[in-house]
């Protein structure tokens, strides 16, 4: 599980939304995704993130990146790009750039 946070930084964590707007889209078969790859110490369901026209949403913590309408085709890729390869992966904006309206 291959990470490389700086020392000393907070292990990054998984979130993924299990209220119903993002349930509509999936987000349990999501959940399930992220965990059978990356176990569940990683990942959690959590409540509602804010951002339900968005779902289903991911949030990498604590990087505060977001992924919005995330399908479970695209877990491999923000596996491997975002927390494995250390890089952001496609359809993903972080709390400055929500701010600014992007
Ligand atoms: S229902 Fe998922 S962000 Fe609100």
């Amino acid at each position: 599980m291959g990470s490389s946070l700086p020392p000393g930084a907070e292990p990054r964590q998984i979130w993924v939304c299990q209220h119903r707007n993002c349930q509509a889209q999936g987000s349990e078969g999501l959940l399930a995704a992220f965990v059978s790859v990356m176990g569940e110490a990683m990942v959690r369901g959590c409540e509602c993130q804010g951002q339900c026209n968005l779902g289903a949403t991911v949030r990498v913590l604590p990087d505060q990146v977001w992924y919005c309408r995330v399908k479970v085709a695209d877990v491999p890729e923000i596996i491997e790009t975002h927390i494995r390869g250390d890089r952001r992966s496609i359809g993903c904006f972080t709390l400055g750039s929500m701010a600014r309206g992007l």
